[in-house]
């Protein structure tokens, strides 16, 4: 018989924060969030997200790390552990970590071609060209995508106090750092002020329908839930992890500030510059690979500005697809008792192999297309919009009505001992208002 796999822990309350700030912080605030801001009225977004990021963020990410922390399980053990009948909220998010991983993964590869361009030199002048050249290529999109899954595998192989914690410690405030550092080349360009204005000044005639509106807070509501990596079962996952006594309502405020703080750098890294060279920013999931780097070719020292941009964008999402990976993982240790490295590395596979479908749905696959969108577009619809608040909304329920909101209190505040202020908030935000509202907003989504 295999001896069972003793189940990791974070060494402290810090490891785990900075590592919810990893999983929370990554493609989603660099890649995603400007390019929706730019196309979703600027400030005005910026605001609902806000506003979405404290009233359903905030709770879900409780209800999830507490739900974590008192099961010590995976999503579908915890599920299963609290009430039998309600595990498929667990399998959905435990499905959902698949769906993200291989597409993520596959972006992820494109930031490494990127790196390694840089580094090798190219200053990437014709980057249209570049971009749509690689990107419907058939085999070097699926390769990148294989390495960067391999070095994803690589850090959960290691385990949550060698491998994920610590990868967070050190890749967090360098992130912080390198952000701060682009930001403010990028704001002190002339004519920048136009970007900084356009971010965070709203507009409010950019929104002058209902369903442009609608259209806003659709945008706004799917990027809260993938931003702080909720409905899903990570944060339940990484509060698996944590040690009893440690101060829930601290972290799962903690996180989202930071997510929030860095997604607004990201947009002030990006927005400023792309306005100060003439470029445009509703440029959509190309104004990173595509926009940019026609900023970084006509700036001074673009090379050094494009390989730190890239860096940090690699060392952002790979501390968000290790939290996927190890989602899975942890079901394969903890259900299914297999080892961790059996697990990773399985999983590892089989993630990198349904990728394939997506990175090249960019060219071979362009024209497979689901109700009318190509495979990756099918991914991210699916996961964005429909999975992840889907699984939020059912662990409101789950928390609010099943479970009952006075056992999960009695989790957050440690029995007691940290008292739980917000707790009549907290509660009507469980039971009636984030489930109406993302019912609402998803129903709406299907007409948008
Ligand atoms: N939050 C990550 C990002 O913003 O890029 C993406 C993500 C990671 C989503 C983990 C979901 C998840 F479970």
């Amino acid at each position: 018989m295999e001896k069972q796999e003793k189940r990791g822990k974070f060494s402290s309350s810090l490891g785990f924060i900075l590592a919810a700030t990893g999983s929370a912080v990554g493609l989603g605030n660099l890649w995603k969030f400007p390019y929706i801001a730019g196309q979703s009225g600027g400030a005005v977004f910026l605001i609902i997200y806000i506003i979405f990021v404290f009233l359903l963020g905030v709770p879900i990410m409780i209800g999830e790390m507490a739900i974590g922390r008192k099961t010590k399980l995976n999503p579908i053990g915890a599920y299963k552990t609290l009430n039998k009948k309600y595990t498929f909220i667990g399998v959905i998010g435990v499905v959902g970590a698949f769906v993200i991983l291989s597409y993520y993964s596959v972006i992820g590869g494109w930031v490494l071609k990127y790196i390694t361009a840089y580094i090798t030199g190219n200053n990437i002048t014709d980057s249209t060209n570049y971009y749509q050249s690689f990107i419907s290529s058939s085999i070097e999109p699926i390769l990148w995508h294989f390495i960067f899954m391999a070095a994803t595998c690589f850090i959960v192989l290691k385990g949550v106090s060698a491998g994920i914690e610590k990868f967070s410690k050190v890749l967090l405030p360098a992130l912080f750092i390198i952000i701060i550092v682009i930001a403010v080349r990028s704001m002190t360009f002339e004519g920048a002020a136009a970007g900084i204005k356009y971010f965070l000044v709203p507009n409010w005639s950019d929104i002058d329908s209902l369903p442009k509106l609608g259209k806003v807070v659709v945008a706004a509501m799917g990027q809260v839930f993938f931003s702080l990596s909720l409905g899903m079962g990570t944060m339940i996952t990484y509060g698996s992890y944590l040690k009893k006594g440690s101060n829930i309502q601290k972290s799962a405020v903690l996180v989202p500030i930071f997510d929030t703080i860095f997604a607004i750098l990201a947009g002030l890294a990006i927005l400023p510059a792309v306005f100060a060279f003439g470029f445009e920013p509703s440029a959509g999931p190309g104004l990173l690979f595509e926009t940019l780097p026609k900023v970084f070719s006509s700036m001074p020292f673009g090379i050094v500005f494009g390989l730190m941009f890239f860096v940090l964008v690699f060392f952002a999402a790979i501390t968000s697809s290790v939290s996927l990976l190890e989602v899975v993982t942890s079901f394969c240790i903890d259900n299914l008792k297999m080892k961790r490295k059996t697990a990773a590395i399985l999983i590892s596979i089989i993630m990198a192999l349904i990728g394939i479908l997506a990175a090249l749905s960019f060219g071979v696959l362009q024209d497979v297309k689901i109700f009318g969108s190509t495979i990756f577009d099918s991914m991210t619809f699916l996961s964005d919009k429909v999975i992840m608040p889907i699984g939020g909304m059912l662990m409101c329920i789950f928390v609010g009505h099943i479970w009952g909101v006075d056992n999960i209190a009695l989790e957050i505040s440690n029995g007691g001992v940290i008292p739980f202020k917000w707790k009549n908030l907290f509660s009507i935000i469980m039971k009636y208002i984030a489930p109406a509202l993302i019912m609402i907003i998803f129903i709406s989504s299907l007409f948008a």
